[in-house]
């Protein structure tokens, strides 16, 4: 087979596969998870460059993040799309070698390591020049793959939706664009997924840049009408004004098993990285009655490669329209601070990007998750210090009813309280208030039902419309729609 239709097939694909493609695919992929051969073998090695004595001072993040955490996150990825690390460590860099990164004496180690276990791919967790990647696989015998890499392969792995799947494309091929991608048959055949990691095949192969190219206009313009399509759907659905609380948290934070236990819904949460990479709504109801929409995202996680950037902002589309931020932290993680400090950063870079409100801290409630693996000192201090965060397990559902209330008040604060009166015959206005508003107060009359309701603006004029314009179901001619509204709680 000449050497171009191979590599050309290796090309991710964005067209819907068939059901029977599916099912071909299924075997393969679930060989993933039980890799049985050398070929599934990795390393992680995390060099961590050092300028003189001192630690890289990087983002807040990294200075944060211990050496030792950051190798567990990057061995968190690696298994997360089914790879067995056999070995890791983590390596001081004095002076970054052009060539290789790491140090003469370390590639040989290195080496030597994996040559021991009979590895077949080296996880570098750092960004690697293709010229570095190329000649620590030809010094190491193996493929080498950087967290850009690495990332594209998690995100490939778990594109769900049409938009995701060719975002996802995009930046793999913007990332390939600049890198001779060698075939990596084995894993590639029983991942039965995009086939982003390459391989120390016999011989290099070049990727077609004009293919690349075309293929990448072809993608940009079959995302626009994706999006063109996903903005009527969001307008469609923002016809049904129920407020948005979006979940935001870093990988692995526990935001899919909140979901869950918040809504009841089965969506996919497992102990792996990334599990979300498209949002997912479902409604949920507060104590208060209120209806909202709860949005679960994709999570964060630091040093996002640049190439992903866009692809990840487009799932956070639901965040920047979200009247509440639900930002859920693993609390029992060692690294949690930092975990949170790189969540606001994506946040604030949003803000730069003009994609978010700079006022969003302000609708942030900070949810500290996984509080069962806390001691009990420990619980009692963080609910003592951590003062408006909710203390909750997903898990086993401790604390979930604090948090319910919590966004009710959230949604409250700042509301007017207005009084209603409603012609006890007119079932749907109840019903309509109920829904929509906080019913504080009710008196049942003969002629009339008195209501003190707290409704947004919006919903109020909403209401004074339907009322004006005599919609049957709301509009009777009972007393005077409001009298005077009271405005409780914060503003
Ligand atoms: P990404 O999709 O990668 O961003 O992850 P996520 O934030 O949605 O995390 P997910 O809900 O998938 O949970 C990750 C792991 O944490 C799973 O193994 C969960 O069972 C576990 N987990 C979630 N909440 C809790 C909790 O309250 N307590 C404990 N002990 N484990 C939890």
């Amino acid at each position: 087979m000449p050497e171009r239709s191979l590599s050309l097939r290796k090309l991710p694909r964005a067209t819907k596969p068939t059901a029977a493609e599916e099912a071909a695919r299924r075997p393969r992929r679930e060989a993933v998870g039980v890799p049985e051969r050398a070929a599934d073998l990795a390393a992680v090695i995390l060099p961590l460059v050092r300028q003189g004595q001192q630690p890289e001072k990087g983002a807040e993040g990294a200075t944060l993040r211990s050496a030792e955490a950051r190798l567990e996150e990057a061995t968190a990825l690696a298994q997360s799309i089914g790879l067995s690390v056999a070995w890791r460590a983590i390596f001081p860099v004095r002076t970054c070698r052009p060539s290789t990164l790491l140090g003469e004496g370390q590639v040989e180690q290195v080496k030597q390591e994996l040559a021991l276990r009979g590895i077949a791919l080296a996880v570098v967790d750092a960004g690697l020049s293709p010229v570095q990647q190329r000649t620590l696989e030809k010094a190491w015998g193996c493929k080498v793959i950087d967290r850009t890499g690495l990332i594209l392969e998690i995100f490939g792995a778990r594109a769900r939706t049409r938009e995701g799947a060719l975002q996802v494309e995009l930046a793999h091929l913007d990332y390939q664009r600049t890198r001779l991608v060698r075939s990596w048959t084995h894993l590639e055949r029983q991942r039965g997924g995009f086939g982003f990691l390459g391989g120390p095949g016999e011989s290099q192969l070049e990727i077609d840049r004009r293919l690349i190219a075309e293929r990448m206009a072809k993608i940009r313009r079959e995302l626009e009408q994706v999006r063109r399509t996903r903005g009527l759907h969001r307008a469609a659905r923002r016809k049904v004004p129920y407020p948005i609380v979006a979940l935001v948290g870093y990988t692995n934070a526990g935001k899919s098993t909140l979901f869950n236990a918040l809504t009841g819904a089965n969506v996919l949460a497992k102990d792996q990285l990334f599990a979300t990479l498209d949002p997912t709504m479902r409604g949920l109801e507060l104590p208060s009655g209120r209806r909202v929409i709860l949005s679960d995202t994709v999570g964060f996680i630091s040093d996002l490669p640049h190439q992903l950037v866009a692809a990840f902002r487009a799932t956070l589309e639901e965040v920047a329209e979200a009247d509440i931020i639900l930002h859920v932290h693993d609390i029992a993680h060692p690294d949690t601070a930092a975990q949170a400090s790189d969540v606001r950063r994506v946040l604030d870079d949003m803000v730069r990007a003009g994609t978010l409100d700079p006022a969003w801290p302000s609708r942030v409630i900070e949810v500290l998750n996984k509080s069962d693996l806390l001691a009990e000192e420990q619980r009692i201090e963080l609910a003592d210090r951590a003062r408006g965060a909710v203390l909750v397990s997903a898990l086993t559902g401790v604390g979930l009813d604090r948090l319910r209330s919590a966004i009710d008040q959230r949604l409250s604060a700042g509301l007017a309280v207005h009084r209603l009166s409603v012609a006890p015959s007119d079932g749907r206005a109840l019903a309509w208030l109920y829904e929509h508003g906080e019913v504080v107060e009710r008196h049942d009359g003969i002629a009339s039902i008195e209501l003190a309701v707290r409704l947004s603006p919006e919903d109020l004029a909403r209401f004074e419309r339907r009322r004006a314009a005599a919609v049957p179901d709301i509009g009777q001619p009972c007393a005077a729609l409001l009298s005077h509204p009271e405005t409780e709680g914060k503003a």
